[in-house]
């Protein structure tokens, strides 16, 4: 019998994705639950197979030379693959995949609550009344901003925000988006609007960002674009944190040059704007978007299956560099 392929997980991941891998590979999975050292990394892709990767873990060509030849798939447990070094990876005719579509509800919806966490002001709320400060109802106590029939500007509007807006038709808003392609079936079944960033940031009483960390997106939201916003506004981004320039952010925050932020993702993570944590403008998750129960184990096992599907001979479901598949 030919010997199992073998695989490497770079961290603990749900179980019925490592339960699924090891019938036919073998699986070594870093067990401590903590993003390993370059160092760590390079020595236990060596000889793999395939090799099972989180966002967390970066991914270079040095990643790839360990591994050795023989190493031809690197599945992500992560949409966005801003993590991996995708033309070093096609260059040496490595499939890369990642996992689209599962965490497109969870992710959407957690910008929806960071959305209301920010506009009713929950998470102050919540902590005044905890620290029994609640003397009674009060005219003017947490005042914050209505959401329904207000206008929401997305910024990228693929799978995921997409599917904020169509969530935003339950809010009667009207929906302004921008991304560098037209999604015109959106416009057709939610009415949104295609409109230019300038417009998009000057009209929307709240924006929720929706595009991949790429070359061009990085610092897209900076203090110009602050500068354009309405002072009433609130950002959400829980795509990737760069694609927001995090200073200019705390500088807007704390002049008040918009009402407020909601944060999954920062542009150094898991560093944190010193400033960000003291400002009361602000609510601050630890990059939990995709994390129910549900939507985790849908990625793991979307993960696995690209790995599974490469050994068994087929095309990778969601390879992100299929140009690899035509040089071969
Ligand atoms: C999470 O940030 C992802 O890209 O899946
Ligand atoms: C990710 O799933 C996106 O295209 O928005």
């Amino acid at each position: 019998m030919d010997k199992k392929p073998a695989v490497f997980i770079t961290r603990k991941i749900p179980f019925p994705a490592i339960e699924l891998l090891e019938k036919s590979c073998d699986v070594e999975i870093n067990l401590e639950d903590r993003v390993l050292e370059k160092k760590e990394l390079l020595e236990k892709v060596k000889g793999k197979d395939a090799v099972l990767c989180l966002l967390t873990d970066v991914i270079d060509d040095e990643v790839f030379q360990a591994a050795g030849p023989q190493c031809k798939i690197f599945a992500n447990y992560a949409v966005g693959y801003n993590n991996i070094d995708v033309a070093a990876a096609t260059k040496r005719k490595i499939i890369v995949t990642n996992t689209p579509g599962v965490l497109t509800d969870a992710t959407a919806d957690l910008a929806w609550a960071l959305l209301f966490s920010v506009a009713r002001r929950i998470v102050e709320a919540d902590k005044f009344t905890r620290e029994g400060k609640f003397k009674g109802w009060a005219p003017e106590l947490f005042l914050g901003m209505e959401i329904t029939g207000k206008t929401i500007g997305i910024i990228g509007a693929g799978r995921i925000g997409a599917n904020f807006a169509k969530k935003a038709t339950a809010f009667s808003m009207k929906i302004l988006y921008h991304d560098v392609k037209r999604n015109f079936e959106l416009e057709k079944d939610v009415g949104a609007q295609f409109v230019n960033l300038e417009i998009l940031l000057k009209e929307s009483d709240f924006i929720s960002i929706h595009v991949p960390l790429l070359p061009e997106t990085r610092h897209l939201i900076g203090e110009k674009e602050f500068s354009m916003m309405k002072k009433t506004a609130i950002l959400i981004n829980t795509s990737r944190g760069a694609v927001v320039d995090e200073k200019a952010l705390v500088d807007a925050l704390k002049n008040k040059r918009i009402w407020g932020a909601g944060l999954d993702v920062y542009e150094n993570e898991p560093e944190i704007e010193p400033e960000l944590p003291s400002l009361n403008n602000v609510v601050l998750l630890p990059h939990i978007a995709s994390a129910t129960i549900e939507t985790r184990t849908k990625m793991a096992l979307m993960a696995a299956e690209n790995i599974i599907a490469f050994f068994k001979g087929d095309v990778p479901p969601n390879i992100v560099n299929p140009e690899v598949l035509s040089e071969r």
